[in-house]
């Protein structure tokens, strides 16, 4: 993926507390074009895949199992410094310490239960876009 896009979940916290429509318009109010989309459920394993490189770190297990506990929207966002902005919209990884008026202040619960997720680099929008969507699907 280029620099102009990123890939973001909608976790499963959110969406069973009604968040999809309310991050999705934050996300149009912030600019950003909304590539592609889909509603699914990471199985374990998928999930377990999905965050492999957090294998080692102590939360791995608990990350795996909640992403796989319910459903979750997948999307790939367009826009000018996609993922840095992107990463600015959702706020800190932990929402004590997330800004006002980011989307993590505003409906994460916890550091686990945070959301949203956003891809840390260009690299990653690219690897973790095509987890989810097909050549054909990312026009
Ligand atoms: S980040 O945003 O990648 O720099 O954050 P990081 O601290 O490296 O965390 C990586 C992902 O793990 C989740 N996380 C946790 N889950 C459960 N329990 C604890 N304590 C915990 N700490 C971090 C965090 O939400 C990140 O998920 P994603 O989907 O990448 O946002």
């Amino acid at each position: 993926m280029a620099n102009n896009r990123t890939f973001t979940m909608i976790k499963p916290d959110a969406v069973e507390n009604g968040h999809i429509g309310g991050i999705l318009a934050k996300i149009n109010a912030a600019g950003f074009r909304i590539v592609a989309m889909k509603m699914t459920r990471l199985s374990s394993e998928k999930a377990g895949e999905f965050y492999a490189v957090h294998k080692e770190r102590p939360f791995y297990g608990e990350l795996v199992e909640f992403m796989s506990s319910g459903h979750i929207v997948a999307a790939i966002l367009e826009k000018a410094n996609a993922v840095e902005d992107f990463r600015k919209l959702i706020g800190a990884t932990n929402p004590a310490n997330a800004e006002e008026g980011t989307i993590r202040k505003q409906y994460a619960e916890s550091v686990g239960r945070n959301a949203v997720h956003g891809s840390d680099s260009d690299e990653n929008a690219e690897i973790e876009g095509s987890f989810f969507f097909s050549g054909l699907e990312k026009f």
